[in-house]
């Protein structure tokens, strides 16, 4: 269990003990051989600085999921996201970790009228954050704009399936790959994507079906999100697991109640303010003598 102290100077976070060198994509990428993964990726969101710390030992990854504009902002889609909210959060998140690889969401909007686009948008994100990977939504149509990134050094992680950036055209939020069309579909995206250098592929809300032929298509790691067991690593919106929302979808496992505990802390400290037994003596400034 790492335990972190923030050096003021920097507002870097310094755990105990110091781990060993941040994830690479080399070493994400190596993680499948053989068409397998041995030890399945942890991937989690993190939006700010010290959800970044707490999550950072336990992650291969962190993503900087455009999820934000609706975990943080309560915005109502991912769509009104902006490059400027990505880097600012980004940023924190690069500030927050040392082991896992960060790599932010690229917004709706932000890539894709051309590859040129593309590649002014992500490298702004990686100049301003300093994360490692940008992640963009979309299959075949997003396959030369995957290449020209690749081969102008920002590494992109794949996204598949369900993009809840595509929203207005998909109709809602679910699952796709029902019709053998749709399944073909989601399979050649994945591979269109793989073969243009994407180091990684999340794969959302699909049937479990699909999401094995994916994973057993592409030689790259596949991320899960509402997909299947057997994909080469699994994500989720850490708000989500945790606990802070009262309806979470049907993929999320809730690993926690934070909502619960958020709300029962406010409740004791309402309690003890309007009774006045807070602040005590143990928090109060006396002159001394
Ligand atoms: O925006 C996000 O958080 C994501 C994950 C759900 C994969 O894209």
């Amino acid at each position: 269990m790492s335990t972190f102290t923030i050096d003021s100077a920097t507002s870097r976070a310094t755990p105990t003990p110091v781990p060993g060198k941040r994830m690479t994509v080399p070493s994400i990428r190596a993680r499948k051989k053989l068409g397998r993964t041995d030890e399945p990726l942890v991937m989690l969101t993190a939006y700010t600085m010290r959800m970044a710390q707490l999550l950072d030992a336990h992650c291969e990854m962190l993503l900087v999921g455009d999820s934000l504009g609706q975990v943080i902002y309560g915005l109502p889609s991912t769509l009104p996201v902006t490059l400027d909210m990505m880097c600012n959060h980004g940023a924190a998140v690069v500030r927050g970790s040392w082991h896992a690889l960060v790599a932010v969401d690229m917004p709706f909007g932000s890539y894709e009228g051309s590859p040129e686009q593309a590649f002014a948008s992500a490298s702004r994100i990686m100049q301003e954050t300093g994360c490692a990977a940008v992640k963009l939504e979309g299959g075949e149509a997003m396959a030369p704009t995957v290449d020209f990134l690749n081969k102008r050094g920002i590494p992109v992680i794949g996204h598949v399936g369900l993009t809840p950036q595509a929203v207005n055209v998909l109709g809602g939020y679910g699952a796709r790959g029902k019709t053998q069309g749709e399944a073909d579909k989601i399979v050649a995206d994945a591979k269109a994507i793989a073969d243009a250098g994407a180091f990684a592929v999340v794969v959302e809300g699909v049937m479990d079906v699909v999401a094995d032929k994916v994973t057993a298509a592409v030689d790259i790691p596949t991320i899960g999100i509402g997909a299947s067991a057997n994909c080469d690593g699994q994500v989720l919106v850490t708000e989500d697991m945790m606990g802070l929302f009262e309806r979470t979808p049907r993929f999320v496992k809730r690993y926690a109640d934070l909502a619960g505990e958020i709300g029962a802390a406010a409740a004791a400290f309402r309690d003890e303010v309007r009774n006045r037994s807070f602040p005590t003596d143990e928090q109060t400034y006396r002159p001394k003598g």
